[in-house]
């Protein structure tokens, strides 16, 4: 579990879980909106098939108290740094804290591996709700494009 003690702004404590036998079908229910569809997959059980079939990726649960709201998931690239992706919050829990909550706690625990790895993360040009996100959590624009996605990065 990683656990930065964090809560969204309704007092639930926001935690990130590996994604097992019980909690995988809650996982792979969990949906965006539907004009949300264009920037992200329509479900998050197609990022939990990718992180299967890939060597570079690994899905986590994202809990609120103990119920499942969301996915995220996480890699290393060839240079070291460090990726999040896949970050769907269940559109009835959107809006909330919990995505500021979880982007924190997963950007804190990666940026403290290898004694200190940059992080990395990208999303469509016209996703603003997620650019606010990660632009106020300290993500700058590196002025590249992967996949049609702006990266940004957060540096040590
Ligand atoms: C982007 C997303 C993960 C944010 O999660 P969330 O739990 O709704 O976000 P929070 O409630 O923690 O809000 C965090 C910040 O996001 C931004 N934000 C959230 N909803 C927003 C909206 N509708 N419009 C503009 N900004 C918004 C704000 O900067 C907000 O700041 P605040 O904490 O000062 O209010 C969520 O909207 C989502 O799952 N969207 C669909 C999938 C997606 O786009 N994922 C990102 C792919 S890169």
């Amino acid at each position: 579990m990683i656990d930065s003690g964090l809560r969204d702004r309704a007092g639930r404590h926001v935690t990130l879980r590996s994604v097992d036998d019980d909690n995988w079908r809650d996982v792979a229910d969990i949906a965006p909106r539907d004009d949300q569809r264009t920037w992200v997959a329509a479900l998050a059980a197609r990022y939990l098939v990718l992180t299967m079939r890939s060597d570079v990726w690994t899905s986590l649960a994202v809990y609120a108290d103990e119920t499942v709201v969301g996915h995220v998931m996480w890699g290393v690239d060839d240079d070291g740094s460090r990726w999040i992706g896949g970050m769907v919050i269940g559109a009835a829990e959107q809006d909330r804290g919990v995505g500021r909550a979880v982007v924190r706690t997963l950007a804190d625990w990666l940026a403290a591996q290898a004694g200190g790895s940059v992080v990395r993360l990208s999303y469509h040009p016209d996703n603003t709700p997620a650019a606010r996100l990660y632009t106020s959590l300290g993500f700058t624009p590196t002025g590249t494009l992967e996949d049609d996605e702006l990266v940004a990065e957060l540096r040590p």
